[in-house]
C-alpha cells in the first residue's frame, strides 16, 4: 500500500486516526467487500494491476467515507467499480465491469469491428475521446479542410476510432483536499492520431466527496483546430451489476426533445418526446416502452436494438439531467451535467462472451449507459443553429462536469 490520502490532513497525525484508517481499510478495502456503516474521512489508496502495452497499470480506491466506494484504474481512465449502499444499508456494484486488467484490454483491444450496429467492444466505464459517439461517413470537413478517420463502426467513426481514449495508459495522480478525494488522469492525444487534427492534451479528475457524488471534471486544449466531445462510458445497474436486466428501474430524463436516427445511428434531426417511447419526463421503467412500435423515420427502438440515443436537455451550465432509481433497492442515480446532451443505451450489444466482475455473463438489457456529451455526428453540423459547437481552437480550454451523486429513496 504505496499512500492513504485522507481528506483531513492533521488527523493523520493522531495514531487514534491512522488506527481508524488502518481498520476501516481492513474491513472494507482490504477485504473486497466496502461496508456501508462506517463514516470517516474521503480516502484514496492504490495497488498494482498489472501493465498493458509495457506501461505498468494501477487500481485506485476512493472512499467516500459515508458507504461509497469507487474502483478506478489508469487504463483507460476505466471506473472498474461503483459500491453504494441502498435501503437498509444494503452495499451493490453498480456499475459493469471485469475482475481483471487483461479482460479489459481484451475486450477493449482485440474485437473485431462489426460492419454495422453497435461495436465490438464494451467500452465498460471508460473515458471516451476525442470525440464521443459516431461521426458519419468517417470524414469530417473544418475549416475547409475534410479529414480521414478510420471507419470502426459500420460507415461510422465511432467513440474516437479504434484502440482510443479507452485504451490509453493515463498518468494519475491521487489528490485530496477539504471534503474530497481525486484521481487526476492526463493523456494527450497526437496531432494526427485516428486521422484527428492537432495534439489534444486532456486532464480529467473523477472527484469523490462525502456526499456519495462521483464528479468528472474533463479539460482540454488542442494545437491546432479540431472537434472534441468527451464522455464517461459507466453502465449502470441499481440492483447491481450482473442481477439481470434494468427494464423496472424507473429513468427520468430532464428532456423534451430527442435526437432520432437514421439505420446507421446517426441523427437525422429533433423530434419531441411527446407521445414517443422516448417521452421519459416523468420517471418511468426503462423497460415500459422498450418494445413499443413508433416513429415514421423506421422504428427507432428496432434500429438501435432498444435505446441508443441522445436526449437535449433543457437548459444550460451545471443542472440535473437524469434521476434513475431501482424501486426494488431505493438506490437512487442523479446526474447533473454541463453538456447539452444525454446518450442513454440500454446495453443493447452486450452478447457474447462477457463475464463481468462477480463471475455472472452480462446480456442484452442488462445495463443503461448517461453518456453526458455533444450531440452525435455533431462535426457535420458545424454552425448550424440547435447543434452546440464541438470545435477546439488552440488558445481556448475546453470546460465539461459530469457528477453522479447516489443516495437512497
Ligand atoms: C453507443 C452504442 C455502442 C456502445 C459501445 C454507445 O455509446 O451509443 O451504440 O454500441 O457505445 O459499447
Amino acid at each position: 500500500m504505496p499512500y492513504v490520502f485522507r481528506s483531513r490532513k492533521p488527523l493523520m497525525r493522531t495514531g487514534i486516526a491512522v488506527s481508524i484508517a488502518v481498520l476501516a481499510l481492513v474491513a472494507g478495502t482490504a477485504a473486497g467487500a466496502p461496508n456501508a456503516r462506517r463514516a470517516v474521512n474521503p480516502s484514496i489508496t492504490s495497488k498494482a494491476w498489472g501493465s498493458a502495452h509495457g506501461q505498468p497499470v494501477r487500481l485506485y480506491t476512493l472512499e467516500s467515507g459515508h458507504g461509497m466506494t469507487v474502483r478506478i484504474t489508469n487504463y483507460g481512465g476505466v471506473v472498474q467499480s461503483i459500491y453504494v449502499p441502498g435501503r437498509g444499508g444494503h452495499v451493490a456494484n453498480v456499475a459493469l465491469g471485469f475482475s481483471k486488467l487483461s479482460d479489459y484490454v481484451n475486450d477493449f483491444e482485440n474485437q473485431p469491428w462489426p460492419a454495422s450496429g453497435g461495436s465490438g467492444d464494451t467500452y465498460f466505464g471508460a473515458i471516451i475521446g476525442r470525440y464521443a459517439n459516431r461521426i458519419a461517413n468517417g470524414e469530417f470537413t473544418l475549416n475547409g479542410t475534410t479529414y480521414h478517420l478510420p471507419q470502426n463502426n459500420g460507415p461510422n467513426t465511432l467513440h474516437g476510432g479504434p484502440l482510443s481514449y479507452n485504451t490509453k495508459v493515463w498518468t494519475a495522480t491521487p489528490q485530496s483536499g477539504k471534503g474530497f478525494v481525486a484521481l487526476k488522469l492526463t493523456y494527450t492525444d497526437p496531432d494526427g492520431y485516428n486521422g484527428f487534427p492537432g495534439a489534444v492534451a486532456n486532464t480529467v479528475v473523477y472527484k469523490l466527496t462525502p456526499d456519495n457524488a462521483l464528479r468528472i471534471h474533463y479539460t482540454a486544449t488542442t494545437t491546432k483546430p479540431t472537434v472534441v466531445n468527451f464522455t464517461n462510458h459507466t453502465y449502470f445497474n441499481l440492483a447491481g451489476e450482473g442481477s439481470g436486466n434494468v427494464f423496472a428501474q424507473t429513468l427520468q430524463i430532464n428532456s423534451n426533445t430527442f435526437t432520432p436516427v437514421n439505420a446507421n445511428l446517426i441523427p437525422t434531426g429533433f423530434e419531441p418526446v411527446a407521445g414517443t417511447p422516448f417521452d421519459f419526463r416523468r420517471a418511468k421503467p426503462i423497460g415500459r416502452d422498450i418494445r413499443r412500435a413508433n416513429m415514421r423515420e423506421g422504428d427507432q427502438l428496432v434500429i438501435a436494438h432498444g435505446y441508443d440515443h441522445n436526449w437535449v436537455i433543457k437548459g444550460h451550465s451545471l443542472r440535473l439531467a437524469a434521476v434513475a432509481e431501482d424501486p426494488a433497492s431505493g438506490r437512487v442515480l442523479r446526474t447533473y451535467s454541463t453538456e447539452p446532451g444525454l446518450q442513454v443505451y440500454t446495453g443493447n450489444f452486450l452478447v457474447g462472451d462477457l463475464v463481468g466482475t462477480s463471475g455472472r455473463t452480462y446480456r442484452q438489457g442488462d445495463a443503461f449507459t448517461l453518456e453526458t456529451q455533444h450531440y452525435p455526428d455533431s462535426p457535420h453540423h458545424i454552425g448550424e443553429p440547435g447543434w452546440p459547437s464541438v470545435v477546439l481552437n488552440p488558445g481556448q480550454t475546453f470546460n465539461s462536469t459530469t457528477i453522479f451523486k447516489f443516495g437512497v429513496a
